[in-house]
């Protein structure tokens, strides 16, 4: 069986993943009978070629009449348009995976890491949720462990690529580098070439800035912990692609680290590069283009008995937001998850 399925965001970083995975042949299988993609007015009739097939951007509206016919609509544009947009889908009968901060902590809506909580994505009505690039990252890598031995508080600090904000901060770094006195500043509020900016989205009034609390209060629902002791720092590095995490753990039981390897080395998703006396770690610029979620530096916190320490890398386009995007479409699909709720006609968002 094979879905007919829209790309909302076609022609943004994201949007592109997404269709460079299925270009490159990534996922032969991927359940995909017909295409089309969707993005803003300033996109109408580009052209963009898929698997061999030309398919012309068409202009997204939110009237559910565009959207009929299709099954699934991988979703990726900014936190207004999808408020706006994923109801709309789910009205058309379409299953939305939304890549956006719009609806991760609606209740009702289902935040979905496949190698996490996968079952979370049965009970949808019409409106799927990825989590934030930064999140879905630690949560892969942090899951294996948790089931074995209950993760009782996690600081961690962000390394975070200039791709996680959009095309424009690349284009904005890269011009940067050419011209550091004379190119623009208006994808951050400092010069981001040569600089380290310890402050992703806005600010909270609570000390945190809102890509930490996103950090907190996604992995809470995702792990269904919702006390669980977490710190965020989010810094934005002069990197175009992949971020970069130092997580620190406090476990039940005191675990060591070779432990941890072995059971990260058998969990979906993850590679362990852990040589240190090779220099052998993960760093973004061997992560990018990548799949998996790589972790190295696992070893015993000094400062805790019960502690924890690793760096966890992934290419923040890839498993940060295309491909996880992919896999709850492929979850949902495989197991025909239908949006129950929209199509009974009940209210489709919470
Ligand atoms: N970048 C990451 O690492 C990452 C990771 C996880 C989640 N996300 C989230 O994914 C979403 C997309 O991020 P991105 O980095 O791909 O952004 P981006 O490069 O700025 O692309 C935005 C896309 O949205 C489209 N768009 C804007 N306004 C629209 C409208 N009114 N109607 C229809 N389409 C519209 C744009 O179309 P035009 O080209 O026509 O303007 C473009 O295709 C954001 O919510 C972001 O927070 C991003």
């Amino acid at each position: 069986m094979t879905y007919a399925v829209g790309v909302l965001g076609a022609t943004g970083q994201v949007g592109r993943e997404f269709l460079r995975i299925l270009e490159a042949g990534d996922r032969p299988d991927l359940p995909i009978g017909s295409l089309r993609l969707f993005a803003s007015e300033r996109s109408a009739g580009k052209r963009m070629t898929v698997r061999g097939d030309e398919h012309v951007v068409e202009v997204a509206c939110p009237d559910p009449h565009l959207f009929e016919g299709l099954d699934f609509v991988i979703s990726a544009i900014g936190d207004v348009e999808a408020r706006t947009f994923a109801p709309v889908v789910a009205q058309a009968g379409a299953v939305d995976v939304d890549k956006s901060n719009a609806w991760r902590m609606e209740p009702g809506v289902p935040l979905v890491v496949p190698e996490v909580n996968p079952e979370a994505a049965r009970a949808h009505r019409g409106i799927i949720a990825g989590p934030n690039c930064s999140t879905t990252q630690m949560v892969v890598a942090l899951w294996p462990i948790h089931q074995v031995n209950p993760i009782r508080r996690i600081i961690v600090d962000t390394y975070q690529a200039v791709s996680g904000t959009g095309w424009r901060a690349v284009d904005e770094l890269r011009a940067q580098v050419r011209d550091p006195q004379g190119a623009p500043r208006q994808q951050y509020p400092h010069q981001i070439h040569q600089n380290l900016i310890p402050e992703i989205g806005s600010y909270k009034g609570d000390g945190l800035f809102s890509e930490e609390r996103k950090m907190i209060d996604e992995t809470r629902k995702i792990f269904s912990e919702p006390d669980l002791a977490i710190s965020a720092t989010c810094v934005r590095v002069p990197v175009e692609v992949g971020h970069s995490e130092a997580i620190h753990v406090e476990l039940e039981r005191p675990f060591p680290p070779e432990a941890a390897r072995e059971i990260l080395r058998k969990a979906p998703g993850i590679v362990v590069l852990d040589d240190p006396r090779h220099s052998e770690y993960p760093m973004p610029l061997s992560v990018a283009g990548e799949d998996p979620v790589f972790v190295g530096r696992i070893r015993q916190d000094p400062s805790h008995p019960r502690g924890l320490a690793l760096w966890v890398v992934g290419d923040n386009l890839r498993k940060g937001a295309a491909l996880n995007a992919i896999q709850v479409f492929e979850l949902v699909a495989r197991n025909g998850w239908r949006p129950t709720a929209a199509r009974d006609g009940q209210e489709v968002h919470a």
